[in-house]
């Protein structure tokens, strides 16, 4: 397995094109199994995920084809079945549910199982397609869900926010015969993007962003053409690399509005954020302050950044409170950082991270996408060389980092691993 060998205390200065959002690409392109026409996605980033997706695609049978970012999804289902051995690289996998009932009245989906954050339960998908008059039993580890005579519009009440749960219902909610309301919903950008699609195909989506969506079911959906929003984790996860660096980097396409809480805190650590024509500078000034965060549903602080948030934490001043709320086992990155000198005291889902002026470099493992960047942003801002190892997993949620982070000065290279 591949590895990133990082000499790391250099400052990153420089400028970083954000790739379309991999949370965006993945719900739009399970879209495309719901259109009767043909879906051109642009600004599709490379990655493991949305290479995933596109297998995915094609084993129901679509027509899917890239053409450098662009990715064309047509044709027709021929098999319903999205089989374990899909589903279980990628949970999001569990997407195409909605789109393959809501078309084809049928779908046997492979339950995704857990994953290192958290047992990743689909409860809240599956109710949602009972609200809009699925019937779905659970057998031998898969969803079978059926709607012979078709979805009907519905009421569907989210006990929790849930991000997949809210796509997968607005996608069926799109074909089903009367109005949905669909209640307590994610309000992330990448819902407003999918809304934007699928109104471009010809769906009637109002609400979105807000915590209430209101979808008026049409008999099909059709062509259309939709660029893929900037990656906002990407984006974050830069923002974080240029005040743990102590480094000034512009993000080209970052939008200040998708990264606000992100953001604030950034500059409450006392580095300064300014936000440009296109896109937002980042720039350290001196060791960061330790503040306080809790991660919460968008607009809150993104769960998606905490691990990286909690590398910076490590070399603030002071002391920081990193409280957990949306999954219930994502701070696998605590026993590696602490691997190079971090002080990380973990009680349930509130880690206390007692900053230090400096880690100490050392090898230390990856266990999942957002954990592995976090390893890489406290490697690159610690003296000497590390090593992170099972990099296959930052692969799937970051496209040419090494390119990226490279270009503005930092000093990394990628070990292909022995074992393959
Ligand atoms: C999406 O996952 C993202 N993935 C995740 O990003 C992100 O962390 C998450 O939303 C929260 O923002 C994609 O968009 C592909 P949820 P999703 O349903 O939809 C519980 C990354 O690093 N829940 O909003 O799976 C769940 O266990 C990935 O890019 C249920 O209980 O997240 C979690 O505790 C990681 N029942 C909470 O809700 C359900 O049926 C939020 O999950 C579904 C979810």
């Amino acid at each position: 397995m591949d590895s990133l060998k990082i000499e790391g205390g250099v400052p990153l200065k420089g400028r970083i094109t954000v790739s379309g959002a991999k949370n965006a690409a993945l719900p739009l392109m399970a879209a495309g199994l719901a259109t009767s026409g043909t879906l051109q996605l642009e600004n599709v980033p490379r990655l493991v995920d949305t290479q995933s997706m596109e297998v995915l695609l094609a084993n129901h049978g679509m027509e899917v084809s890239r053409d450098g970012l662009n990715v064309s999804i047509g044709g027709a289902v021929t098999n319903i079945d999205a089989p374990y051995e899909l589903v279980r690289k990628m949970r999001a996998s569990v997407l195409v549910l909605g789109p393959l009932l809501a078309r084809y009245g049928a779908a046997r989906v492979s339950l995704p199982g857990g994953c290192a954050i958290g047992t990743r339960p689909v409860d809240l998908h599956i109710r949602a397609m009972q609200a809009l008059g699925a019937v779905v039993e659970l057998a031998d580890g898969y969803i079978q869900a059926r709607a012979p005579g078709g979805l009907k519009g519905g009421r569907v009440v989210f006990p929790n926010v849930s991000v997949g749960a809210t796509e997968n219902a607005m996608i069926a909610a799109s074909l089903a015969k009367g109005t949905s309301e669909l209640v307590n919903v994610a309000r992330e950008p990448e819902i407003s993007d999918l809304a934007e699609c699928l109104n471009a195909m010809g769906a009637r989506i109002t609400g979105h962003g807000s915590d209430t969506i209101m979808i008026e079911g049409v008999d099909e959906l059709g062509d259309a053409t939709h660029r893929v929003i900037p990656d906002r984790i990407e984006a974050g996860t830069w923002a974080i690399a240029a005040a743990i660096t102590g480094g000034d980097l512009f993000l080209e396409h970052a939008r200040r509005r998708h990264l606000d809480a992100l953001l604030d805190v950034i500059v409450s650590t006392g580095a300064t954020v300014d936000v440009r024509e296109d896109g937002i500078q980042v720039t350290a000034s001196g060791r960061p302050r330790a503040v306080d965060i809790t991660t919460d549903p968008f607009p809150g602080f993104p769960t998606d950044l905490q691990a990286q948030f909690m590398a910076l934490m490590c070399v603030a001043e002071g002391s920081s409170r990193i409280s957990e709320t949306v999954f219930e086992n994502r701070f696998m990155h605590v026993p590696e950082l602490a691997r190079m000198g971090a002080d990380i005291q973990v009680d349930g889902g509130v880690a206390l991270v007692r900053g230090q002026k400096s880690l100490t470099p050392a090898p230390v493992m990856a266990t999942d996408l957002r954990a592995s960047v976090s390893l890489v942003l406290a490697a690159l801002a610690t003296e000497g060389v590390s090593e992170v190892s099972r990099i296959y997993h930052l692969d799937r949620g970051y496209s040419d980092l090494e390119d990226k982070l490279g270009s503005c000065g930092a000093r990394l290279h990628r070990i292909n691993g022995k074992d393959g």
